[in-house]
């Protein structure tokens, strides 16, 4: 495939219809309005990062890469690459994705002649891209077969690679004989196609579940303050997957009263022992989730693996803008877009946008390789070639 091609299933980044540049889905107007931004310049994309018009670490990663592209087609000399690096790599530093890509640019950029860096530069972001792609379609296979063994006991990922016959099968066994319902499945933020280049990661698969036949529901929590889970509720509802919004203080009372069979969130940075940073409130899931015996998994893509880092606490969290805390984005009567401010603006607000899962509460990590215990040795098995920089 020419390298300036994306294959048809790309959803949220696109290639310009003219000259070398993307286009993202400006996902601040979602979900009322499907509106496409063009990013043509190295600014272009680091202000989409750090507004959120493009959101959801393995889809940052991405788009940090094409900024960097961008820049190099302006001014491919070293001192521009060096600059570039660090403008994109300040925009957002929970999401280990974003700095992962830009280091694997820059690695390659740098013992080039600046002359050839630009056509380096684009074909190599495209390949980020295209390998997010597939590692979320494997994510979803992996992750489908590890809710259904672990929902139902039927084991659908021992054997042969898993097939469409396969889920389907298991999927009517068990609500044949464990539950005549849906599977019903939380999540929290947005993890699915908007969050990554396509797919998703914790909506992976419940897409490819809700495709085999098995019959799911989804708990889509709001996610306060940003409300990302209103993003979910839209892709969930272009693809007919049946789902309910909750409040995200309802999660526990759902999980209390037996009314949910896992949860499954994404994540924006996995440390070498397993803990997990991902969108605030995640934690509290996972607390609800042990209380209640609910597994809880978490699905990343490699570029979501932060070997270097031995442990939650040395995470950086990302502490956003008191104003999404004081003021609420939404539609008014009218159905025009409008802000209601529910706080004056010198109220002290704390914003913090991430938080920690220690690995103890996960019950599994789902990658494009398979599914692991979250630990140092659970990564390492997956991970083998990585193995001596984890902790057993
Ligand atoms: O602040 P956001 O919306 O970029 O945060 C996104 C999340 O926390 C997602 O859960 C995470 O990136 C997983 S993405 C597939």
């Amino acid at each position: 495939m020419p390298a300036t091609a994306a294959p048809a299933t790309f959803s949220s980044l696109r290639p310009a219809p003219a000259g070398r540049a993307v286009e993202i889905l400006d996902q601040t107007r979602l979900p009322f309005a499907k509106a496409w931004i063009p990013l043509a310049h190295r600014d272009d994309a680091a202000h989409a990062i750090a507004a959120m018009q493009t959101r959801g670490a393995p889809l940052i990663g991405a788009v940090a890469a094409f900024g960097l592209a961008l820049a190099m087609a302006e001014d491919a000399s070293d001192a521009n690459l060096a600059a570039s690096t660090a403008l994109l790599a300040a925009t957002r530093p929970t999401a280990v994705n974003l700095a992962w890509a830009l280091a694997r640019l820059e690695a390659l950029l740098r013992p080039l002649p600046p002359a050839a860096r630009a056509e380096a530069a684009w074909v190599e972001a495209w390949a980020i891209a295209h390998e997010d792609a597939a590692q979320c379609a494997a994510i979803g296979t992996h992750g489908a077969a590890r809710l259904l063994a672990e929902i139902s006991g039927i084991d659908a990922s021992s054997g042969n690679p898993i097939g469409t016959g396969t889920l389907a099968q298991a999927g009517s066994a068990a609500t044949a004989t464990a539950a005549p319902r849906p599977l019903n499945i939380m999540t929290h933020c947005n993890a699915g196609w908007l969050a990554t280049v396509d797919h998703g990661t914790a909506l992976a698969p419940i897409y490819r579940l809700h495709a085999d036949g098995v019959p799911v529901h989804v708990w889509v929590s709001e996610t306060r303050p940003r409300n990302q889970g209103l993003l979910t509720a839209w892709e969930l509802a272009e693809r007919d997957v049946p789902h309910t919004v909750i409040a995200d203080n309802a999660a526990g009372l759902l999980m209390m009263q037996g009314r949910v069979d896992a949860v499954i969130v994404g994540a924006d940075r996995i440390a070498a022992n397993g803990d997990v940073a991902n969108k605030v409130g995640t934690y509290l899931k996972a607390l609800a989730a042990r209380a209640h015996g609910v597994p809880f998994f978490v699905a990343a893509p490699v570029s979501t693996l932060d070997f270097a880092c031995p442990a939650g606490s040395a995470i950086p969290i990302e502490e956003r803008a008191g104003d999404e805390l004081r003021q609420v984005p939404g539609r008014d009567d009218a159905d025009r877009p409008a802000t209601v401010r529910q706080l004056p603006a010198e109220r002290p607000v704390a914003n913090p946008a991430f938080d920690v899962t220690p690995a103890a509460l996960v019950t599994a990590l789902i990658t494009e390789r398979g599914v692991c215990p979250a630990s140092g040795a659970g990564l390492a098995a997956l991970y083998p070639e990585r193995a001596g920089a984890l902790p057993r």
